[in-house]
């Protein structure tokens, strides 16, 4: 026995390596000829069990019974005790001792390798009690190599019945084996390895799927379907697939495909799946700053396990559980895809994506400033973090009047015709978006500048002599400051609200710039200065003296009043003989002056005055003879008088004539007249 034990090791160790399944046993109460039991156990599981030195322990324990296994003498095309009823070598024997009987001459039991099954065992016989000699083919010894062929020795057992062909063998509660004929009912024992079913759940949508799989072993009469979920369904087919609809969405199911045979279930394949979630609904961003956004959603219908939020060029975000998120940490101005996916517990599906952008507000504009050269304002400011498309500009005065109110796309802006001299709210705010509609308007900055005052108009300077007024327009009040002078270092200041002013005190003669700025007090800010420039009234000079006199020349001298000392005056000397209807003028800047060629005896009058630009002071007038070249000129008087004392008379004649020259002379010359009797 222990020999034949050891032996065998060998080839049982071959037929386990090449199958590998998992077998299950099958004890069947109703007792069965050994022909029917092989027929249930092949419609209902596989086969009459066969028996191995691995199996053989489980099965032994707690036998109740003899039963049939799947060992019978003479099997169709397998000698003797050969070959199990599955078909695998006989690698394992337990027989009871003493069997199985053996015919006359006694014969060995010979168990063959697989490959040796139609070896021809030329010759076996007992050499002694339990050593058994065979001869096989040569061929057969070659091929399968002759070390692996062991015969298995029976020992010889005193006959108690005759050897059947018609034997079986039972599977005694002992272990053990013994042959009965094969006609005896029993309960068997079938096997089956275990089935696994192969299901595959596919074309999985929001509310169905199908379930397909393989074909279970034997006859099988119909597959039974169960999916559990919310729902418990319960379907028979016996084709190998399966629609479901009407499911609900995102939710786990567990399908069940048991192959039924003999109103038995095979083990069924557990799958389990979700169905496809549905997708979010009205999808809303609530509000954006300027690094956030908070958006909120309808919960899908159906199930689900949580969100999935994806936002373009933001790290990915955990789990979402509900229905409305605050993201933090996004740039200013930027355009955002926020994408809301409702997902299952173990990721495999996930419902549509619903996605909604929206610009977060852009940031501040910085540096804003404004700077103003004449009349015309720029307004200069820094782009802001992050992005933005654009601004909105608006210029208004002081929460009145909107002067400007646009989108502008530069950082710079001009503006003009703004009313001078007022104050002005610069508002700029960053848009993000696309022009021109939609815009997200960021933080406004706002700077206050006041435009500079308009300057005075028709500035007009009238001179006296010490004064200078001033007179001007400006359209609304105010205050101006005006400046006096005579260069850019020596001047007065004033300031006044009168839209005129006289400046006092001055000195005569002296050209002086008078410079008028409108001025806001409040904000010492000032206009365009508008300048202009006046001479004060010269005064005259004091006294004319004539210095020398000649036949033919005349000098004069003159003084004038102290306030002309220093002053830089012209004066303008006039002579006039009127007897001689001449007149000349003539410029100087000494104060005295020589006139020539003039005519001897002439009386010649002198108008003197100061000059200083276009003014002039009135003329101090003066008068002077040359010396005279006298003449002497003799005139006949005849007296006609009918009246002797007429005639006589002669002083009286003489009075009359120089009535006479006089009135034709007058002064203008030097004349005289006498009377000298002949
Ligand atoms: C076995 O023996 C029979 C008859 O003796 C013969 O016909 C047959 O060919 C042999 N088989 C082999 C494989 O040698
Ligand atoms: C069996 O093998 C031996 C030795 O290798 C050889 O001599 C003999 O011819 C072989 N027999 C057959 C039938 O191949
Ligand atoms: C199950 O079936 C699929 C195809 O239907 C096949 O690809 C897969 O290999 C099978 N798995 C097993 C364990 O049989
Ligand atoms: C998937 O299911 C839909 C609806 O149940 C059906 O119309 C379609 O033919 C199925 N496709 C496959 C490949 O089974
Ligand atoms: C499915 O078949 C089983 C028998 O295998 C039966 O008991 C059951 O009622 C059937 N179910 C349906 C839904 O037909
Ligand atoms: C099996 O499939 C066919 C079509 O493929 C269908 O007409 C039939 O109803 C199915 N039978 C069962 C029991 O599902
Ligand atoms: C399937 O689930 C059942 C319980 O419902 C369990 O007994 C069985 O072992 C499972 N089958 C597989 C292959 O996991
Ligand atoms: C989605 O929004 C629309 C319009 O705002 C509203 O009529 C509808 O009831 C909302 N749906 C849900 C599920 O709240
Ligand atoms: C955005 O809206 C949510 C919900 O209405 C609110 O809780 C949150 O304070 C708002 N955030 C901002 C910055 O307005
Ligand atoms: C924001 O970006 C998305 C995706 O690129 C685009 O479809 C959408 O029109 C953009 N929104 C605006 C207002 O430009
Ligand atoms: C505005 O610009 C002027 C000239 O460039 C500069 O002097 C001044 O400091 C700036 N003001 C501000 C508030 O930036
Ligand atoms: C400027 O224009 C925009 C859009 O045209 C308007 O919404 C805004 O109120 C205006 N600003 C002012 C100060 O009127």
């Amino acid at each position: 026995m222990d020999l034949g034990m050891g032996k065998t090791g060998i080839l049982f160790l071959i037929v386990w390596a090449c199958c590998g399944a998992e077998r299950q046993y099958f004890h069947q109460k109703n007792a069965s000829t050994w022909e029917e039991a092989r027929k249930h156990c092949q419609s209902c599981y596989k086969e009459l069990v066969s028996l191995t030195a691995d199996n053989i322990q489980f099965l032994a324990q707690n036998l109740d019974a003899d039963y049939w296994v799947g060992l019978r003498k003479n099997l169709s095309d397998s000698r003797c005790w050969s070959r199990w009823s599955n078909g695998d070598p006989l690698t394992f024997q337990n027989w009871y001792p003493g069997r199985p009987k053996l015919p006359k001459p006694n014969m060995c039991a010979v168990n063959l390798g697989d490959s040796c099954s139609n070896i021809n065992i030329t010759k076996q016989s007992y050499l002694a009690d339990d050593v058994c000699m065979i001869q096989v083919d040569e061929f057969c010894m070659n091929t399968t190599g002759v070390t692996r062929v062991y015969p298995m020795c029976i020992p010889h057992v005193e006959e108690e019945v005759e050897p059947s062909e018609n034997s079986c063998v039972t599977l005694l509660s002992s272990g053990m084996w013994i042959e009965l004929s094969c006609d005896k009912p029993l309960p068997y024992i079938c096997y089956e390895d275990r089935f696994y079913a192969n299901a595959t759940v596919s074309n999985v949508t929001v509310d169905s799927m199908t379930v397909s799989w393989m074909a279970g072993p034997g006859d099988i009469k119909l597959y039974r379907v169960e999916v559990r979920g919310d729902i418990h369904l319960t379907e028979n087919t016996t084709n190998l697939t399966m629609n479901f609809s009407d499911l609900t969405s995102g939710t786990k199911y567990r399908v069940q495909v048991f192959p039924v045979r003999c109103d038995r279930d095979l083990n069924p394949k557990n799958v389990t799946f979700y169905t496809e979630p549905k997708c979010v609904r009205n999808l809303t961003v609530i509000n954006v700053t300027i690094d956030s956004a908070f958006l909120s959603w309808v919960q899908p219908v159906g199930n689900h396990s949580f969100y999935k939020v994806t936002v373009n060029g933001h790290s990915s975000l955990p789990r979402h559980y509900n229905e409305n998120i605050q993201i933090e940490n996004l740039r200013p101005g930027e355009n955002y895809t926020f994408i809301v996916n409702a997902e299952v517990e173990d990721q495999s599906r996930s419902g549509d994506t619903v996605s909604t952008s929206a610009y977060t507000i852009p940031d501040k504009v910085s540096q804003l400033n404004a700077t103003e050269d004449k009349g015309t304002i720029t307004l200069t400011w820094m782009a802001p973090e992050g992005s933005s498309c654009c601004y909105r500009v608006c210029v208004q005065e002081e929460k009145k009047l909107i002067y400007f109110n646009k989108t502008f796309l530069g950082t710079n802006l001009t503006l003009k015709n703004l009313t001078a001299g007022t104050e002005f709210q610069l508002t700029v705010a960053a848009l993000a978006g696309l022009m021109p509609n939609d815009l997200v308007k960021g933080e406004a900055v706002t700077i206050m500048y006041t435009t500079v005052p308009s300057p005075v108009s028709n500035l007009t300077l009238n001179s006296s002599s010490g004064c200078i007024t001033a007179v001007w327009n400006h359209p609304v009040e105010n205050f101006y400051r005006l400046k006096l002078g005579q260069g850019p270092a020596d001047f007065t200041e004033i300031t006044t609200n009168e839209t005129s002013h006289t400046f006092k005190n001055l000195k005569s003669g002296v050209p002086y710039n008078v410079t008028v700025y409108t001025e806001l007090t409040n904000k010492s800010l000032l206009s365009e200065g508008v300048s202009k420039c006046i001479f004060t009234l010269p005064l005259a000079p004091e006294r004319i003296y004539v210095t020398s006199y000649n036949m033919t020349s005349i000098s004069l001298k003159w003084d004038v009043p102290k306030e002309l000392q220093d002053s830089m005056v012209n004066y303008e000397v006039k002579f006039t003989a009127d007897f001689w209807k001449h007149t000349e003028r003539m410029n100087v800047t000494e104060r005295n002056v020589t006139f020539n060629a003039l005519k001897p005896g002439t009386k010649y009058t002198f108008e003197v005055k100061t000059l200083a630009g276009v003014l002039e002071s009135e003329s101090i007038p003066t008068f002077a003879f040359t010396v005279p070249n006298n003449k002497t000129l003799i005139l006949m008087i005849q007296c006609s008088s009918v009246k002797q004392e007429d005639c006589e008379n002669k002083t009286k004649i003489l009075e009359d004539l120089k009535n006479i020259v006089r009135k034709k002379l007058q002064d203008q010359v030097t004349w005289n007249l006498e009377l000298k009797e002949k």
